[in-house]
């Protein structure tokens, strides 16, 4: 299909990432030619957004002549939604193409749709979507980003056009390391909001008050973000364990279990993990490195025997 192509695409399921891919295809000449979701409100809502002349609850509504049909319910409805284009008789499927957006599911839920001559693939952006945002304040959150593709080679050629027409990339995953893929996006997203708000409940602790914590440790925050982009992140950590500054170490500990104490089991375990990382850029001796794990442990709510370096 060459690349100035203009795409007729079919979305099903009206949520949030539906809606904001949608509107970036929109944006970039393509047409939307239906919007399909559970609730009649939804699909109406997002074929507003999308200036789709179709907003329905029925699949049988995907007009002829739609060349994408792109998926994106909830992932437990998606094998569902395949079976059920699968038998609209009025779709021509040699010359159609359709993904899904889930992360945890690879091109081989679309297979109803595949045994009938469709281009299949998975299309997960890798971005976070959030429920309370808006769509258009994420769309430009959405340019630009990786999508985790699987499927045949025409699916992932398929895969690359689109993302190419949402200004995005691919990276292709493994169909058996999916999920493994899925739970990486959750700890660059979900875990980092949560190291973020441990940031915040300590720092709560500290003044007393409930001080825009975002404004103060944005600085610090978005500096690493940018030394990991420049460098690695070995080479973008610092601080008491990369250090090896045992004694300082010893005394944050002493502080969480005097003050929070419900920190300990979080902070002994992400310690670990640093110490994991400055031991690959060997900043510290063996010794002191042994002496760091061992302190560490020592906090763990249930003791255990340290693993050394072999
Ligand atoms: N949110 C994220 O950060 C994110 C990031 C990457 C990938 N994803 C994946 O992208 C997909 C969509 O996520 P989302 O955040 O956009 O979810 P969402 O906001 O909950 O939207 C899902 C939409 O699908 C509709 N739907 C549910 N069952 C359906 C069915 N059987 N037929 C047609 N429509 C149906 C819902 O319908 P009604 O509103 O009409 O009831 C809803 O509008 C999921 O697979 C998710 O895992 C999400």
């Amino acid at each position: 299909m060459a690349r100035s192509k203009k795409l007729r695409i079919a979305i099903v399921g009206a949520g949030k990432v539906g809606s904001v891919l949608g509107k970036i295809f929109v944006q970039h000449g393509h047409t939307v030619t239906a919007v399909i979701s559970r609730s009649v409100g939804s699909a109406r809502a997002a074929g507003r957004f999308l200036r789709s002349p179709i907003a329905s609850t029925a699949l049988r509504d995907i007009p002829p002549g739609t060349a994408v049909v792109f998926i994106a319910t909830p992932h437990d409805a998606i094998a569902d939604v395949a079976r059920g284009i699968s038998r609209l008789d009025h779709l021509d499927f040699r010359s159609l193409a359709a993904c899904h957006t889930s992360g945890i599911y690879s091109a081989s839920v679309l297979d109803p749709l595949r045994e009938k001559g469709a281009t299949v693939f998975s299309f997960h952006p890798l971005q976070t979507f959030p429920r309370s945002f808006s769509p258009v304040r994420i769309v430009p959150h959405a340019r630009g980003i990786f999508y985790g593709v699987d499927g045949p080679p025409s699916g992932v050629r398929m895969a690359r056009l689109l993302a190419r027409e949402l200004g995005g990339n691919v990276i292709i995953i493994p169909p058996e390391k999916r999920v493994l893929y899925h739970a990486a996006c959750v700890v660059a997203s979900n875990h980092l909001t949560t190291v973020l708000w441990i940031v915040e409940q300590i720092f709560r602790r500290v003044r007393g008050d409930r001080a825009k914590v975002y404004e103060v440790f944005k600085p610090i925050v978005e500096a690493t973000l940018s030394n990991i982009a420049l460098s690695s992140t070995g080479e973008a950590l610092s601080g008491p364990i990369a250090r090896g500054g045992v004694e300082t170490v010893a005394r944050h500990f002493e502080s969480l279990r005097e003050f929070m104490p419900e920190l300990l089991p979080y902070f002994v375990e992400m310690s670990l993990e640093t110490l994991r990382i400055a031991e690959t850029k060997r900043s510290m001796d063996r010794g002191t490195a042994d002496a760091m794990r061992h302190l560490i442990v020592s906090y763990s709510p249930s003791p255990s025997t340290p693993q050394e370096t072999p």
